[in-house]
């Protein structure tokens, strides 16, 4: 979970050719600020926002609430985890609040053909052992694939931290990024994006991305879950958008869960 950058050994080449890029592209990186470029905003602007956390409620990624007791997350964040290690917990803007309504976890689904999040698949299901007073979130059926067309604005949230390699916000935190091409996406990561399963967001100067932490929250798009934080190259840097996991694949698969 922490730490994901790339699973490969093709990481040193391209941190090299992302080093290139961000020298070619000498003010087209926008100040950083928190998840990184971005605002603080509320779980009461955005309730549906979960933090997935440990059993001391110490968060270490983002979920997206899509019915009372079921919540959307990366798979990627449940690898080593089991029922009685996570908590979920709503309604917590504040990473060192104590409010909001902390619920235990009564089953963990991952996608059964997840191997890491490079290789897509990158999804799980968890189930509260209580309702969460808090809105659910919609998300996009099998058939909305339009919300990916290049250009379209997303919204990504969390408390992930606010620069590569930086700390988490204790604030909740949010800003927008332009979903970017396929073909663009390849480009940058080759056969490590699948594009049946990922989607790419993010400026091409950069400065603005989810990064550590954030993994497992949503991607909005019109207000509808359309993605969930996956990998990256690093944060924010120029060239390499923001992965998540593209939810009209999966849908399916989460309506069979949320349904169970
Ligand atoms: N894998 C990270 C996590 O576990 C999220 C990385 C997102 N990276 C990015 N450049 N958008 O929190």
């Amino acid at each position: 979970m922490f730490g994901l950058t790339r699973a490969r050994s093709a990481a040193a080449a391209l941190a090299t050719a992302g080093a290139a890029a961000l020298l070619a592209a000498p003010s087209a990186v926008a100040a950083p600020q928190p998840i990184v470029g971005g605002t603080t905003t509320t779980t009461s602007a955005y309730p549906f926002v979960m933090q997935v956390t440990d059993a001391s409620q110490n968060q270490f990624c983002g979920g997206t609430l899509v019915s009372p007791t079921k919540v959307v997350t990366a798979a990627h964040c449940m690898v080593g985890e089991t029922t009685r290690s996570v908590r979920v917990v709503g309604g917590r803007t504040y990473l060192n609040g104590s409010n909001g309504t902390v619920a235990q976890v009564s089953r963990i689904w991952i996608h059964p053909d997840y191997t890491g999040a490079t290789n897509g698949d990158d999804v799980a299901v968890l189930t509260l052992s209580r309702s969460m007073p808090y809105t659910p979130a919609k998300y996009v059926s099998s058939s909305d694939t339009s919300v990916y067309a290049a250009g379209t604005t997303a919204r990504v949230l969390g408390w992930g931290t606010t620069r590569e390699n930086g700390s988490s916000s204790n604030q909740l935190r949010t800003a927008t990024v332009p979903v970017v091409s396929d073909t663009s996406c390849r480009g940058s990561y080759g056969s490590d994006f699948v594009a049946s399963d990922m989607v790419c967001a993010g400026y091409t100067s950069g400065g603005v991305d989810t990064c550590q932490g954030d993994s497992g929250g949503p991607l909005l798009v019109g207000g509808v879950l359309a993605g969930v934080t996956s990998w990256g190259e690093g944060c924010a840097r120029a060239g390499y958008p923001g992965v998540y996991s593209r939810l009209t694949t999966f849908s399916d698969l989460v309506t069979a869960q949320v349904t169970s």
